[in-house]
């Protein structure tokens, strides 16, 4: 496929190219703005504030809409260019000296979790734009265009699963699939797109998918090694699996007051027979395995109906793929040996395995961070991102920042502006190394690219 071609191309440019671009080198950085960049947060975390000083900005809400307005208006005001696609990326582009060659891409999400935070995803994205206004600014031009992107729904809070957005644009799930989900009001994707592209800003459409050279993707770690490190910057070596699924437990409404226990069909007990089973299975002493039910919904949901079903989410995650593999594939079996007089059914959302990095990718990363003062540590993510799925069709890599005692998902997530700026540093010499790879002229390995 001509994406994979020229991912490979565009990594073995790089493979033993390992310095970054000479001629811009530390001006791109010292054009980053850290006081900007720290405003554009608190501007965005405007968008969803709640009273408690978290989030909730929920996938093509009208506050997804709003921070994505906002967005639209810093891009266009340094020059680039805005479009959209079927499931509503959000793409601003710096357009490159050759506008036929894949782009480089670089982005994150704007959608929150309900009692999120100020920086998780948010900070790819205006890292993004930060690394695009600092190549502005110093009239860096890249060969390749560089996309600022915006997934739609990370987080598949509202609409599950999440990743929708970077599983349809690398064709990992159908459109037509993703359309029709609902959220809990019964409201499709599709009807929840149109009306946040409608009050989203006028841009052109633009099909969905296509070739990329490659793909960064900047993040706040979501976990406290850095912190205890004492480390700013993160190369990531990879990204842990996860396993989601849809549990549903059927039983029958009744009576609380007349009817015996021996009659009953309560879908509740079931599911909470279920659940016990389950937190057994996955408990591992090097507490490893990460188990999680963060969904639990009882119909008729009545004090004084015995409950006829149970829906609850599954959020199953580890390192090891053959681990994940076994335990996943023993939920259903053991949601079955405790359904008691009730019928269940277990569903699978998503199967995404550990992946791993490419070498390239994340040696140039390090390398640009020790050329800009800071010490990288490597290390795996367990928070999944949209880098997974472009894993899939391109050279990917992810620059992490720490966070305040590794807190996140929680309206206390927060992270230091210099943090922030140090992150972006990276990402904007690493951009326009990708972007200036000269891909009409390959290279034989192991040659270094005359000056
Ligand atoms: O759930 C995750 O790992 C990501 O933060 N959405
Ligand atoms: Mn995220
Ligand atoms: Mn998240």
């Amino acid at each position: 496929m001509a994406a994979a071609r020229l991912a490979r191309e565009a990594e073995r440019d790089h493979e033993d190219d390992m310095t970054p671009v000479a001629a811009n080198r530390g001006a791109l950085a010292a054009a980053v703005d850290a006081d900007r960049l720290w405003a554009r947060h608190m501007a965005m975390a405007r968008h969803g504030a709640r009273a408690d000083g978290g989030v909730d900005r929920q996938a093509l809400s009208s506050e997804d809409a709003a921070a994505r307005c906002e967005l639209t208006a810093w891009g266009r005001a340094i020059g680039l260019e805005a479009s959209t696609d079927a499931i509503g990326n959000l793409f601003l582009r710096l357009v490159g000296a050759d506008p036929s060659l894949p782009p480089v891409m670089t982005g994150s999400h704007l959608d929150s979790q309900p009692t999120g935070g100020k920086f998780d995803g948010v900070y790819g994205v205006l890292a993004g734009l930060e690394a695009l206004e600092a190549m502005v600014a110093t009239g860096f031009r890249p060969r390749r265009s560089i996309d600022l992107v915006v997934w739609t729904n990370e987080e598949g809070s509202r609409f599950a699963p999440g990743m929708m957005g970077s599983e349809a644009f690398a064709g990992l799930r159908r459109l037509g699939e993703i359309l029709a989900v609902t959220d809990a009001e019964g409201i499709t994707v599709a009807a929840a797109l149109e009306s946040c592209l409608a009050a989203s800003p006028a841009m052109p459409r633009r099909p969905l998918g296509g070739p990329v050279a490659a793909y960064l993707e900047a993040h706040i770690e979501q976990g406290p090694v850095l912190e205890a490190e004492g480390r700013i910057i993160g190369v990531v070596s990879g990204i842990q699996g996860k396993r989601t699924f849809r549990v549903q437990v059927q039983g029958e409404e009744a009576h609380a007051g007349t009817t015996p226990r021996r009659k009953r069909r309560d879908a509740l007990v079931a599911a909470v027979a279920m659940i016990g089973a389950l937190e057994q299975a996955t408990a591992d002493g090097e507490d490893v395995i990460k188990f999680t039910i963060g969904r639990l919904d009882v119909t008729p949901n009545a004090p004084s109906v015995v409950p006829s079903r149970v829906t609850f989410s599954i959020d199953l995650r580890h390192p090891d793929s053959a681990t994940l593999q076994r335990l996943g594939d023993r939920i259903a079996d053991i949601c079955a040996a405790h359904a008691g007089p009730c019928t269940v059914a277990v569903r699978e959302l998503t199967t995404a395995m550990s992946l791993e990095f490419p070498r390239p990718i994340r040696r140039m990363l390090s390398d640009i961070s020790h050329g800009l003062g800071y010490e990288p540590l490597d290390l795996v993510s367990a928070a999944g991102h949209d880098s997974r799925q472009m894993h899939h069709i391109c050279p990917s890599g992810m620059i992490f920042v720490p966070c305040r005692k590794g807190i996140s998902h929680h309206i206390d997530e927060w992270a230091e502006a210099a943090h922030l700026a140090a992150g972006a540093r990276v990402l904007v010499e690493a951009l326009a190394r990708l972007s200036t790879a000269d891909d009409t002229k390959p290279r034989r390995r192991g040659t270094r690219r005359e000056r």
